[in-house]
């Protein structure tokens, strides 16, 4: 089957009519349809699946003749509010046409490959961002993550027992964890490195720590048209002193700090809110650096909620330190690329992955995709198709250098 097939054959799973951005958030029906495809897909190959026990999906091909340990291969199928369609799935549809493209050519690997979509890769349901891989790989316990809660306080337990899986065994899981050697994601570049420098496929060096921390704001509510401003208890305000300084601190340090997500209670336009939530995701190249922005913002959001009579309290909700890819791992990528003509540079990036978990356990390397206008985390995401298919190629590349005898 070709790319465009494959690709199309998942295209319309999730995906919002008004805004065309994708709703595909874990163990909803839009999940459900995307594990399904999963599996049908896989079955169509012949790949043996499975479920393991935190939620992540299994496709291996390991006939006659393939022992040790297997090379890994995927990303993840869930999807941001309104996400685009490649963050994660441009890697699970990849994998399933590189292993075509390897058996079209008569190739037969000498280490079992297998094909995997991560669960909750984004934390768009549950706020954990890579929970699946965290899970598998010990970064976060399963009590954590079984009273991990959505919107409507549904936890994480819940929501998977609704969908047909036991979260009794969710944990690390050292007897797969063990019959892997290696894990290569493909995954679009979600920036526009790649278009400056004229190359369709890259190789990620590292990425940047980065976390996800929630602002409670505790005012009091009140009418809006006779409360005088020198009577309110207003957490609007302290929570807009820390956009501002969001804002400032990460350009004065080079780093990435963003509120994406605010919830304003009980939210009518004629009254003084009674309470505001926000998330702030930042991000830098360092832990330094990190930690100096995040402190300034909390400063600035604490000394602003003073000044208002609000409460405050700062949480960390998800966090991912600095990850290095494997050198060797990725010298030897980047031969395999370049022996085959393929030019691919060498990038780091600040979003967050799944093979950053799994680099703590493995050997782990990247492939990037170009994207030209570097959207991501919206419809507008994009990559062409020819880049898509460079990219099916240079996975193959890969996955034959490290499969062969
Ligand atoms: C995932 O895409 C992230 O970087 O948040
Ligand atoms: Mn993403
Ligand atoms: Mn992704």
């Amino acid at each position: 089957m070709s790319f465009a097939e494959l690709w199309d054959s998942l295209l319309d799973i999730g995906r919002d009519p008004a805004t065309g951005g994708y709703r595909r958030y874990s163990f909803t029906a839009a999940d459900a349809a995307c594990r399904a495809w999963f599996m049908k897909t896989a079955a169509e190959r012949n790949l043996r699946t499975h479920s393991d026990r935190n939620a992540n999906l299994w496709a291996w091909w390991d006939g006659p003749g393939a022992a040790g340990p297997a090379i890994i291969t995927g990303s993840h199928l869930d999807s941001v509010p309104d996400g685009g369609a490649f963050d994660g799935p441009l890697g699970v549809v990849s994998a399933f046409a590189a292993v075509d493209l390897l058996r079209e050519r008569g190739f037969t690997p000498a280490r079992p490959v297998a094909v995997a979509a991560f669960c909750e890769e984004e934390g768009g349901r549950f706020g954990m961002a890579c929970l699946g891989s965290r899970l598998l790989t010990g970064a976060v316990t399963p009590e954590t993550a079984r009273e991990l809660r959505d919107g409507a306080g549904v936890t994480f337990a819940e929501a998977m027992a609704g969908a047909g899986l036991d979260p009794a065994g969710l944990g690390a899981d050292e007897e797969l964890l063990a019959r892997i050697g290696a894990f290569v994601e493909l995954h679009i570049e979600q920036g526009s490195a790649l278009d400056g420098l004229g190359a369709a496929v890259g190789v990620a060096e590292s990425i940047w720590p980065h976390g996800r921390w929630r602002l409670d704001f505790a005012g009091r509510a009140d009418h809006a048209g006779t409360t005088r401003l020198d009577d309110r208890r207003d957490p609007m305000l302290p929570y807009a002193a820390a956009v501002l300084e969001a804002r400032q601190a990460a350009a004065t340090a080079g780093a990435l700090a963003t509120f994406g997500k605010v919830v304003a209670e009980p939210g009518a336009a004629n009254a003084i809110s009674s309470a505001v939530h926000a998330w702030l995701d930042a991000r830098a190249p360092g832990q330094e650096v990190l930690d100096h922005v995040v402190g300034l913002i909390e400063a600035a959001a604490r000394r602003a909620a003073q000044s208002q009579g609000v409460e405050v309290g700062v949480r960390r909700e998800s966090f991912t330190p600095r990850v290095e890819f494997d050198q060797a791992l990725r010298d030897r990528v980047s031969r395999a690329l370049a022996g085959r003509g393929i030019a691919a540079p060498v990038l780091p990036t600040g979003a967050g992955h799944d093979a950053g978990f799994l680099a703590a356990r493995l050997p782990t390397a990247m492939l990037f995709v170009r994207n030209p206008t570097g959207v991501s985390h919206s419809p507008a995401e994009h990559a062409t198709r020819t880049d898509c298919e460079a990219g099916v190629v240079a996975l193959a590349a890969v996955l034959e250098e490290l499969t062969s005898p």
